[in-house]
């Protein structure tokens, strides 16, 4: 006889969301964004932020999740358990976020929590709602090399399907270099956001030091955030964000995205959490057209980049 029970749904495989299709890269104020974020921008750009709102922001695959989890366990108190409360994009909305056609769900989510909150954006600088600047909110801007950024970009949206089509790595390769992705130019979001840290309370990070030692990382943001932990909280803080940790734990590792959005038989979100994944990409060809990219896009800046440690 056949059972009428439902077969158990896996991680991945509930509430596929409605109209999910790759989105058209369309300009605003310069910068290509994807079409269905920019629908009724005016909620976003008019967001009303409180002095104790907190911001999280990155250029794509800088390593936004980890300085989110990061965060959050921080101001759970170092009580990590109750990281796990929720899936990662409940406990920290993405500001911008929205499906083609359909309500700005994570924004009316921040609307509906009282502050502080702490917000996830991918925006530049210039983009950001100004009521945030106005209101003097904490900003942690995290940035990434841009070799292993880019290899990340491109795996990533292979596998999301609310990211442009990447094409194959070198097509890929050339749409980046030209700016031509998801929140445009990484040279101009980097220097954009480097450049206004001394002019509003932002915390500058990198990837790359996160990498080099978690711990001292973990120990300056709490600083900006104005908390101190015991030695025994930090390292479960540091046990908690590692990569490893965060790959095993479905409330930050993305397991919960429906495969219809995040296709993981392509890849999975936590890929390969390294500083120097580039070179197992970059053709030397293509290290040698980067570098000369490189130098003219990046030669009047004092930010500086590790691409190994
Ligand atoms: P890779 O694709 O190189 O593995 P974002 O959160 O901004 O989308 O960035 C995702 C990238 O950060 C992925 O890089 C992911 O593996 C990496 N990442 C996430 N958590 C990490 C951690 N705890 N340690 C190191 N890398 C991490």
């Amino acid at each position: 006889m056949a059972s009428t029970q439902k077969p158990e749904e896996g991680p991945g495989e509930a509430e596929a969301p409605p109209n999910v299709s790759r989105p058209q890269l369309v300009l605003f104020q310069g910068v290509p964004m994807p079409d269905m974020f920019m629908e009724d921008w005016e909620d976003v750009e008019n967001f009303p932020a409180h002095p104790s709102d907190i911001i999280i922001a990155t250029y794509p695959k800088a390593g936004t999740t980890w300085v989110q989890e990061i965060v959050d366990a921080i101001l759970q108190g170092g009580d990590v358990k109750k990281c796990l409360r929720a899936p990662l994009e409940d406990r920290i909305p993405f500001l911008e976020f929205k499906y083609h056609g359909q309500p700005r769900t994570a924004l009316q989510q921040l609307l509906n929590t009282p502050p502080p909150r702490v917000i996830k954006t991918h925006l530049p600088f210039q983009l950001l709602p100004k009521s945030f600047l106005e209101q003097g909110c904490k900003i942690l801007y995290c940035a990434r090399n841009a070799k292993d950024l880019m290899v990340s970009y491109f795996h990533f949206d292979l596998m999301n399907q609310l990211q442009p089509d990447p094409g194959t790595w070198q097509e890929y390769f050339q749409r980046f270099l030209k700016g031509d992705v998801s929140y445009g130019l990484w040279h101009h979001h980097v220097r954009g956001w480097w450049d206004q840290k001394e002019s509003h309370p932002i915390l500058y990070l990198f990837y790359e030091d996160l990498k080099e030692d978690l711990k001292r990382e973990v120990v300056k943001i709490a600083r900006f955030l104005e908390k101190q932990f015991s030695d025994p909280v930090l390292d479960s803080i540091v046990h908690h964000t590692t990569f490893e940790s965060m790959k095993a734990n479905p409330m930050c590792n993305y397991s919960t995205i429906p495969t219809a959005v995040f296709n993981t038989r392509v890849s999975s979100f936590m890929r390969k959490g390294q500083v120097g994944n580039w070179k197992d990409h970059f053709t030397v060809a293509q290290d040698q057209a980067f570098e000369v990219d490189y130098q003219s896009k990046m030669k009047d800046t004092d930010l500086r980049f590790h691409t190994e440690l």
